[in-house]
């Protein structure tokens, strides 16, 4: 079987590794699928020669080499995340962890003056707490101890999650990893853009990694009963709720280069016969540029306040995350371009607008990312789609980059 073959018949098992009732893919951090997906692609590594364990925060590692250990010997690590947002497509991520696998058995006979490092995120997408990359900042040492009070819809805290899941918060930080043992980390993603279809190329090289905030918002207003209450003195919380992401709309929209979004919505108690007395709601809120970024997350949070003072409401507005944009590695992308060029591709250079694992590990070493044409530039939807030809052209970008980062250092 070629490895195109095998990667897409891969992808496509992996799919079936979901929470919600089939074909529909939803997997999210430590889920029930999350563990069956562990099983599944830690066979794919240990068949690829990998040692496989899953660590404290429930990332997925297969290393090569775990017993070669000299003196200055480091690791190169390869991967993306093993999450995914609610009906997603089967690329965002999968990607990533099934070609780091590919090229790790590629390369198994290959003598590499570094050990590989193969890792699945636990936690990207940020879904059922919004702090995103919550599985990679724990490998950069950058997981902050408040985040262990953030709380699903359900109430479960993060810290409890873990447990439940059979880890422990206290085994968190020894997993963090020390930047003198790292040559780097390089992610293959798809594009989930229209730019790689537009210049007709199957891969290219990401430049940067735009900022993004979240943040969760409640208004608290007063629930009561649909048939009784006159408009005139209600305190309606979705009501509120429906001005601000209006405006939340409207300020992107006058903004350029501003990207924000409300994508998940609550109203209690939920019934169509009770005004609604609280709405909370999640902000996602992204620009190129950072103060650009922070100045719209400033605006808005004051329009809630005027919107819920208005209307008589309590409000809050707690930050959930903030991560600046992150420039990827010069040494990094220069071998990744060599890479495509032997391919006889032009590089395409461009920018992501979407957050990744390669944010958080910035924190931790030299990042870099190539891209892989997306269909239509369609993604978070079930039609996301990378076809089989460019996913082995993203391959041998890969595979040949890990060989031109060997031969650096051999
Ligand atoms: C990850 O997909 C993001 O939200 O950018
Ligand atoms: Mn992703
Ligand atoms: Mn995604």
């Amino acid at each position: 079987m070629s490895p195109a073959q095998r990667i897409a018949n891969r992808l496509e098992e992996l799919a079936r590794c979901t929470d919600d009732p089939l074909p529909r893919l939803t997997r999210t951090f430590l889920s029930p699928a999350m563990r069956r997906a562990h099983d599944v692609v830690g066979v794919w590594m240990s068949e690829a020669g990998l040692a496989v364990h899953v660590d404290a925060i429930g990332n997925l590692v297969g290393r090569r080499d775990p017993t070669v250990s000299s003196p200055g010997r480091k690791t190169l690590l390869l991967g993306s995340h093993l999450d995914t947002v609610r009906d997603a497509g089967r690329f965002d991520g999968a990607l990533g962890v099934i070609l780091g696998i590919e090229c790790a058995a590629a390369l198994r006979d290959r003598a590499l003056p570094f050990a590989l490092e193969v890792l699945g995120f636990s936690d990207e997408e940020g879904v059922r707490f919004q702090g995103t990359y919550l599985g990679s900042r724990v490998i950069a040492g950058t997981f902050e101890p408040q985040l262990l009070d953030l709380r699903d819809v359900e109430g479960v805290t993060l810290a409890d999650a873990i447990c439940a899941w059979g880890s422990a918060p206290s085994a968190l930080a020894a997993e963090a990893r020390s930047p003198e043992e790292i040559v780097g980390y390089l992610e293959v993603h798809i594009e989930q853009g229209p730019v790689l279809e537009k210049h007709r190329l199957p891969v290219g090289m990401v430049t940067a990694i735009a900022g993004q905030s979240r943040a969760r918002v409640t208004f608290h207003g007063m629930a009561g009963h649909a048939g009784t209450v006159p408009m005139s003195s209600r305190r309606d919380a979705l009501c509120a709720a429906a001005e601000f992401v209006l405006t939340v709309e409207r300020l992107a929209q006058d903004t350029h280069g501003l990207v924000a979004t409300v994508g998940q919505i609550t109203a209690t108690p939920g019934a169509s016969n009770v005004i609604p007395g609280m709405v909370e709601l999640s902000l996602d809120v992204r620009h190129q540029n950072d103060a650009l970024c922070k100045s719209a997350n400033d605006t808005l949070r004051t329009a809630g306040t005027l919107i819920a003072r208005r209307r008589g409401l309590a409000y809050e507005f707690d930050t959930v995350q903030e991560s600046n944009a992150v420039p990827c590695d010069t040494r990094l992308q220069d071998v990744l371009k060599e890479a495509i060029r032997a391919q006889g591709l032009a590089v395409c250079e461009l920018p992501s607008g979407a957050g990744h694992d390669a944010v958080a590990l910035a924190a931790l070493c030299p990042v870099a990312m190539l891209f892989v044409r997306c269909r239509g530039g369609v993604s978070h939807h079930p039609d996301e789609f990378a076809s089989d030809e460019d996913i082995a052209v993203a391959l041998d970008v890969l595979v040949q980059a890990v060989e031109r980062l060997a031969q650096d250092r051999g």
